[in-house]
């Protein structure tokens, strides 16, 4: 048995984690929105044509904040085509994904359904195609009270009441050339800091997000950052990251290894927000919104990502997950955890169907992927402090003979200091983890659960007629020693180990 050794000790902390790191995205993509979470004439839809059944799945899974409406579709989105009367809404070409889109579900609708989903929204701005007084206008018609052409608007909508959007994104991914309107690092920085400084004047409570680069391998990564960040640094609260990870062929190995770059990624952007903050002398630190990340691999190439002849809500970028999938969404999920100093934001893209944490039939079943579990516990238990952990285990190599650790972990202790969570994923295929958790200024409680989620098969999925292939049960207990624990993290596994704690006595 491979072994590994965690040092625990509450005195070194790297930060509470944000509810806002538990977040997903539902953009107008393939069956997202329509199929997905609203879908009138389903047998489980309510008055407004929301899916109770996705909606207990998405309340089981406990998302804290959906940012909308996209994505790539939002670079050419009027939001004026999906508010007011429902038969007066245009029909429109999607550039973005060569869809048709109804507009039969538009703002008011996402207000509701969050409401329903007790989710926050998030809301992304048009940079692509619009600009600033849309951006401004779409904010008025959200979030004044009453008494403006816009707001007025709203309430003859039938929305009196402000959405009181507090968090938005200045567009999405500015920087790709797939984008509809995409610009230079300094037209978008420039456009981005003029809208953000419209939208501030109108609500000043509000928080922005600018566009960092739409994945780490452009190549203006890092510069495109820098330039946005000289135009916007004093406008926006958060710089926005995006990361897929894929796998080619067969090679498990470097798949595992993909969800490392993000604690690499992470860095590179906090040196650089650092590095223009140094620039001016700056107190203020820039936060990091990870706002779209997931495993994407199976439907990403371009021929496979359309389908002809302009269809309304298309199945596309429809990933099914597996077991392996699963390992290296969860450890990326802990490396977003380990971070939480600076990223307060992350939003799993995306919610339903497309590359969906669940999977929807038109008129039928819905069921959980394996990556829903991962997500549900995290969101449910790494809620409070992560504990800045030393970690010691074996690794293994992957791509160019660089190693990686087997194990990747966190350990979040919980708001009322009365639970810790330790969340472990054995990227060992071959063989289990003997761990050694040291405790220092921790005393020692119960051992409270511990879920386990594994397949014998790596290629084991979930579907609506085996929904429950791939999912946690309940597993091994961890054993008391003298100083910590010991438990063991079965091969090729996303677990967590849940223990009562309180403060040691003699803690310093
Ligand atoms: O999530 C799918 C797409 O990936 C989004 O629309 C876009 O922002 C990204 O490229």
């Amino acid at each position: 048995m491979a072994k590994a050794t965690i040092i625990l000790d509450p005195a070194f902390v790297v930060g509470k984690t944000d509810p806002r790191l538990f977040g997903s995205f539902v953009e107008h993509l393939g069956r997202c929105v329509y199929g997905g979470i609203f879908e009138p004439g389903h047998p489980t839809a309510d008055s407004e044509g929301f899916r109770q059944d996705v909606l207990e799945l998405v309340r089981e899974l406990g998302v804290t904040i959906i940012r909308y409406p996209g994505g790539n579709f939002v670079s050419g989105y009027n939001w004026e085509d999906g508010v007011g009367p429902v038969d007066k809404r245009p029909r429109r070409r999607e550039l973005a994904w060569f869809s048709t889109e109804t507009n039969a579900f538009g703002t008011n609708e996402f207000m509701n359904w969050c409401v329903k989903a007790g989710m926050e929204p998030m809301m992304a701005v048009n940079l692509g195609t619009r600009g600033a007084d849309e951006a401004r206008a779409l904010l008025e018609y959200c979030n004044v009270g009453s008494g403006t052409a816009l707001s007025d608007l709203r309430h003859e909508h039938g929305h009196p009441d402000s959405h009181g959007v507090k968090l938005w994104c200045l567009g999405n991914e500015m920087d790709a050339p797939w984008q509809i309107g995409a610009k230079t690092a300094r037209e978008y920085g420039t456009l981005a800091r003029e809208t953000a400084k419209l939208m501030r004047w109108l609500d000043p409570g509000i928080e922005l997000v600018a566009c960092g680069s739409s994945s780490r391998s452009m190549a203006t990564f890092a510069e495109w950052e820098r330039v946005v960040l000289e135009e916007t640094f004093d406008v926006v609260e958060y710089i926005s990251l995006h990361g897929y990870f894929s796998k080619h062929g067969n090679r498990s190995r470097d798949f595992m290894a993909e969800a490392d770059w993000v604690g690499r990624y992470i860095d590179e952007i906090v040196a650089v927000a650092d590095a223009v903050a140094a620039r001016r002398r700056s107190p203020k630190r820039v936060m990091l919104s990870f706002d779209e990340w997931n495993v994407w691999y199976r439907t990403r190439d371009r021929a496979t990502r359309t389908k002809p002849g302009w269809p309304e809500a298309p199945a596309i970028l429809e990933e099914l997950y597996t077991m392996e999938d699963a390992l290296v969404f969860g450890a990326a999920l802990l490396t977003l955890i380990n971070r939480c100093d600076r990223v307060k934001v992350a939003c799993v893209a995306q919610l339903v169907n497309v590359i969906g944490l669940i999977m929807t039939e038109t008129g039928g079943r819905c069921w959980r992927q394996p990556i829903f579990y991962p997500f549900q516990h995290a969101a449910q238990w790494a809620r409070g402090m992560v504990l800045d952990m030393r970690l010691t285990c074996g690794t293994f190599a992957a791509g160019d003979g660089e190693h990686f650790p087997d194990l990747v972990s966190a350990a979040v202790l919980a708001e009322d200091g009365r639970s810790l969570a330790l969340f472990c994923v054995n990227r060992n295929f071959d063989q289990a983890i003997d761990t050694e958790i040291n405790l220092r200024g921790l005393e020692l409680g119960n051992f409270l659960e511990s879920h386990v989620m594994r397949s014998d098969d790596l290629n084991a999925t979930n579907t609506a007629e085996e929904p429950q292939r791939v999912r946690p049960e309940k597993g091994a207990a961890a054993t008391a020693r003298e100083g910590g624990w010991r438990l063991s993290v079965p091969a090729a596994s996303w677990c967590v180990f849940r223990f009562e704690c309180r403060p040691a006595k003699n803690a310093g």
